[in-house]
Order: C-alpha cells, then sequence, then structure tokens
C-alpha cells in the first residue's frame, strides 16, 4: 500500500511537558535547544497557549509574551503553533470579542502562525469569533473537534461538526482526543469519513494515557491524515503524545526517511538531561492507564483529584469519585471533559462525594455549565438535575468591561504600586485582563526586583487535560 506521508507537528514545548511534568518548564531550559529543533523540518512546532500562559505568571515569574518573542527569534523555518480555549483564551473566563480580537493581534504580531481554536463543549458559537480574527490575521485558523464517547457522539455527529467547522472559515481541522479514547480502528473510519467530505488538512492529537495512542496515530497516517502531532521521545508517553522518532520510524523505511535521525537523538538527549530537573512535578503513571476506558476519567484528572483526596485525608473516597464522575457527565448531556469542564466536573463530583448526597453543595461553575453559560451541552440535562438548580440564585450577568477600562484599572494599579506605567503596551493589559491576580503578584515581583520564586506556592492548581 501506498500511503501519503503526513507532516509533524513537534509538542514537546507545550503539550508535552504540560503532560509530564504540568507545564513547569522554563524558558531558559527550551533556549539552548529551539535551533536545532528549528532544523528539523516539523510543519509546525507547539509552543504557546493552553496552560503554558497562566503558568509563566503563576509558577514561573516569567512574562509569556517574552516567551513567544523568543520562540520567534530562534524558530525561522518553522510555523509557531498555539492552543486557543475559544472565548476563554488562555484562560478559564469567558472574554469579549474585544479581548480575544486584542489577543489575536498581539500573538500574530509576536510570531503566531497557527491557532488550535477548541470549546470544551464542541459548541461552534464559542470558537466563531476566534477563527474569525484569526482569518483577519490571514494566519491558519485550526477549527477542533473534542473527541469523546457517548451515546449522542457518533461518527454522524462529528461529521456534521467538522462540516460546520470548516463552513465558517476555519483553514484546518483537528482531532483532539486530549484523554486517549480514540480507538485506531474508529480513528481511521473517522478520518476517511472526514478526507471524503472535507477539503481542510485533517491534523490529529492524541495521548498516549490508554496506551492507544501509537497506534491511533498509525491508523490516521493510513488513512490518510495530513498531520500528526507527536513528542520527542524523551518526552513522550504515559500522559504525553506518541514519539516523535517512534512514530517517524513507523512510517518510513530508513532510506526514504527524510527526518535527521541522529539530530532528533540529540534533541530527545538535551531534553533528557533537564527533565531531572523537574521531578517533583511528574505524575505517579508508570504505564498506560486505562481508567479511562473503562470509567471514562482523564489520568491527569484522576491523578490531581487522588492528590486533593489525600490532602484531605479521603484517600478511602477514591472508588467511588471515579464512579461518580461518569454520573455527573451523562446528567450534563456528556460534555467532553477537556479544561474546563474536567475542572468542573471534577470539582462537582469531588462535592457530591464529601457532602456524601449528590448535588446537595452546588459549585458556581457547575451551574453555569448546566444552564448554558459555557454554551451548548452536546446531549441533555437529567430531569433530576434540573430540577435541583430551578432555585439556584444565579448571581447577576457577567458584564463585560470596555479595554478603555481595563487599561484605566491596569494603569491606576501600577500607579498605586509605584510601577512604570506600561497600561499602554496591549501585551502587558493582556496579562492583566486574562490574569488579574496573578498578573499583579508577578509585577509587584518583577518591581521589587528581587526575583521571589514564587513557584510551588499554589500546590494543586490543575486538572488541565487538552
Ligand atoms: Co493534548
Amino acid at each position: 500500500m501506498n500511503h501519503k506521508y503526513p507532516k509533524i507537528t513537534e509538542v514537546v514545548l507545550r503539550d508535552g511537558q504540560q503532560s509530564l511534568i504540568a507545564t513547569r518548564m522554563k524558558t531558559e531550559d527550551m533556549i539552548p535547544i529551539l535551533s536545532k529543533m528549528d532544523k528539523i523540518g516539523f510543519s509546525s512546532v507547539e509552543v504557546w497557549g493552553g496552560a503554558t500562559y497562566d503558568c509563566c505568571l503563576r509558577f514561573l515569574n516569567e512574562n509569556p509574551w517574552s516567551r513567544l518573542k523568543i520562540f520567534k527569534k530562534y524558530f525561522k523555518k518553522t510555523k509557531l503553533q498555539m492552543l486557543l480555549r475559544g472565548k476563554n483564551l488562555v484562560g478559564y473566563k469567558e472574554y469579549s470579542d474585544e479581548v480575544i480580537s486584542l489577543f489575536v493581534k498581539n500573538s500574530v504580531k509576536n510570531g503566531m502562525h497557527i491557532f488550535r481554536i477548541f470549546d470544551s463543549l464542541n459548541d461552534i458559537n464559542n470558537i466563531k469569533s476566534s477563527i474569525e480574527f484569526v482569518n483577519n490575521e490571514g494566519q491558519n485558523s485550526q477549527g477542533t473537534i473534542c473527541y469523546t464517547t457517548s451515546p449522542v457522539h457518533d461518527e454522524k455527529y462529528w461529521i456534521k461538526l467538522a462540516k460546520n467547522i470548516e463552513d465558517i472559515g476555519a483553514k484546518s481541522l483537528a482531532i483532539k482526543d486530549m484523554a486517549g479514547l480514540l480507538r485506531p480502528k474508529v480513528c481511521y473510519e473517522l478520518v476517511k469519513r472526514l478526507k471524503k467530505n472535507l477539503n481542510i488538512p485533517i491534523h490529529l492529537h492524541t495521548h498516549s494515557t490508554t496506551g492507544l495512542a501509537d497506534a491511533t496515530n498509525f491508523k490516521a497516517y493510513e488513512a490518510g491524515i495530513d498531520n500528526l502531532d507527536t513528542s520527542i521521545s524523551s518526552f513522550s508517553n504515559l500522559y504525553a503524545h506518541t514519539a516523535t522518532e517512534s512514530l517517524i520510524s513507523m512510517i518510513y523505511d530508513d532510506k526514504k526517511n527524510p527526518f535527521n535521525m541522529g539530530l532528533l537523538s540529540e534533541i530527545s538527549q538535551y531534553f533528557q538531561s533537564i527533565r531531572s530537573k523537574y521531578n517533583e512535578y511528574e505524575g505517579s503513571l508508570r504505564g498506560a492507564d486505562i481508567n479511562m476506558l473503562i470509567n471514562q476519567v482523564p489520568g491527569g484528572m484522576l491523578s490531581i483529584l487522588e492528590k486533593q483526596l489525600l490532602d484531605l485525608k479521603k484517600q478511602n473516597k477514591l472508588n467511588d469519585l471515579i464512579k461518580e464522575i461518569p454520573k455527573i457527565r451523562a446528567d450534563v448531556g456528556y460534555v467532553p471533559l477537556v479544561t474546563p469542564s474536567s475542572q468542573i466536573v471534577g470539582a462537582q463530583a469531588l462535592m457530591n462525594i464529601l457532602d456524601g448526597k449528590r448535588y446537595k453543595t452546588l459549585n458556581k461553575e457547575f451551574v453555569d455549565l448546566v444552564i448554558g453559560k459555557y454554551g451548548k451541552i452536546p446531549g441533555k440535562i437529567s430531569l433530576k438535575l434540573k430540577k435541583r438548580i430551578e432555585n439556584y440564585d444565579y448571581g447577576t450577568d457577567i458584564n463585560f468591561k470596555s479595554i478603555k477600562e481595563h487599561r484605566a484599572d491596569f494603569s491606576k494599579f501600577l500607579k498605586e504600586n509605584n510601577i512604570k506605567d506600561i497600561s499602554r503596551q496591549d501585551t502587558h493589559l493582556l496579562n492583566f485582563i486574562i490574569f488579574p491576580k496573578e498578573s499583579k503578584e508577578y509585577y509587584q515581583a518583577k518591581n521589587k526586583s528581587s526575583m521571589n520564586d514564587i513557584i510551588g506556592l499554589q500546590e494543586g492548581f490543575g486538572l488541565y487535560v487538552e
């Protein structure tokens, strides 16, 4: 059989390190290897977005925009790619179109080419404006389907969603399998159907958590996928992705292989050499985790919940918690479990278990999810849950502040703290808008020019599944 060779996106600088060492990799540990990575011939490198923005400000005392500028400087041939959470940008709340537009413009200005845009509910309305803004800037808007399994998610559902994404103007499509649920044979059929029905290139992003990723990537290649995501071998597998070198070895004969395996090996050795610095952030997984296949709970989510139970000395409740998550998911119309819905469902499950009664205490975010504030739910809300939230005080609706108002707030904060007024600079302003608390701490610390080590102060934050 003769197959077209897929292009390859290297994800170690974003998702690889996000999945394996809780997004703690510092820019200074990336810089020495970037020029070599640029020589490989990857179609793109995923370097930014997802949790990296948050972690730069929250844990690393770094400005995420400075990191992006460094990538732009070193990646001269390779396109830069980022992950964007639709209307939530790189945060957890909804932002106005004015803020989304400002964010996209500045990302492009600082070097971003490909924006993979997803919504945790697969609600097309939540990704539409980002796609438009990226198109306006002449860059690659990649619409995303967040893959999950449920009675409402069949092949027909995915094809219709993918067609809609193409119709609203996305320049490429990603199948995003954050929990490693996509089985090889199912993937083969899905990619075949997508290739038949769509004109835009199809990318696959799957995780190794359940042990299926290598086979799934290979079947995607057989079905004619245009692009696959991999992570360099020393940052591969477990919660992360198929190893870059392994995937290349799977699809190419030695003679036809256009990739410099020696150089890839040097890159892998480099990342191997810095990984031990981040030992304390490694997850507990040592092999494949089949919980997701059996219990429908993503591995990344499970490890954080396990830790939270341990902190509360309730580790004996873990099994109840594992059983509770799919029940809640069914109650809320089978939402895919990905940031932020994974955090929301996880937190509510924890509440139900600790209370010993389902939905006795309701998290505000959970209620917002149920009443559709995050977007359209794929299936139906259970009647019991509907009844339970009937009497809940929803509070007032969010009123978006204008950029002008945000700028005035930022300027006021800077003045009060005797910090030079940088509120006219859009990238600093965006830090302030998206992560007000974290960026205040960041700018205050910077101002004291004491590089206070704020790493590790906010233990337990997370549940990143993307
Ligand atoms: Co991912």
